[in-house]
């Protein structure tokens, strides 16, 4: 097995992580300070990363947490945050996020220990689709609903087409359900603004098939096994 994909099993890092601890000197086999990649470990191999001896394929948990705001999805927070692992404490597992959500953003986020399913899932190239409910200020005439649907110039990038459908349109502020397929940065709030709406609360339901439901802001559950086997196909 790959070195970095070995890494990834034992839950420390994602494998893209793995590949940065390889390239900066953190990863010895056999006691041999290994610092390209491609080494394939072997049976009987001892991997130690940072100095400590890690232990492959733990294991996997996966976890669907409906993100409060106000949380960053981040393993530690320089302006001392709190941060979503606090939140998940209580597995006792060392999990990391499947993506991002904005500090003020809410809704579904997955966390997992295996860090060879979150590297597929982050890659660009997957593109799952994930859908927001978000309240925006204003109206949304149907002119921006068409210009949101074929895609939006965020700032160097154009979004590709994305579904949107007006949940309530009220006075001065309208509900939406929009589905991306990309994760670009801020990019719900981007697309919104890009149009001249500003996004007053954002909360993501849904990642692919996966749906929050009825999950509380602050709770989380496990995935059932149909809900990983989605993942993993
Ligand atoms: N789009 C945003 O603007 N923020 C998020 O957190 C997710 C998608």
């Amino acid at each position: 097995m790959r070195l970095n994909r070995y890494i990834a099993s034992a839950g420390v890092a994602s494998r893209r992580k793995a590949d940065q601890l390889i390239e900066a000197g953190q990863v010895r086999v056999n006691g041999a300070l290994i610092d390209v990649l491609g080494y394939d470990v072997q049976p009987g191999d001892k991997v130690e990363v940072a100095g400590r001896l890690i232990e492959p394929a733990k294991s996997h948990v996966y976890i669907m947490l409906n993100k409060p705001k106000g949380y960053i999805t981040s393993t530690a927070d320089e302006k001392d945050r709190p941060t979503v692992m606090s939140l998940v404490e209580d597995t006792g597992e060392r999990l990391f996020p499947i993506g991002r959500l904005d500090y003020n953003t809410q809704g579904m986020l997955l966390l997992t220990n295996d860090g060879d399913l979150a590297y597929h899932l982050t890659h660009p190239k997957h593109q799952i689709p994930k859908t927001y409910r978000v309240r925006v200020n204003g109206v949304l005439s149907p002119e921006r609903i068409a210009r949101l649907r074929k895609g939006v110039d965020i700032g160097g990038f154009v979004t590709s087409p994305a579904q949107v459908e007006v949940v309530k349109q009220l006075e001065r502020s309208a509900v939406v359900e929009i589905t991306i397929h990309e994760g670009k940065n801020r990019q719900v709030r981007k697309m919104f603004a890009a149009v001249g709406n500003k996004v007053i609360e954002l909360e993501r339901v849904a990642i692919g098939q996966l749906k929050l439901g009825r999950l509380k802001p602050g709770h989380y559950r496990n995935l059932t096994a149909r809900e990983i086997d989605w993942l993993k196909q």
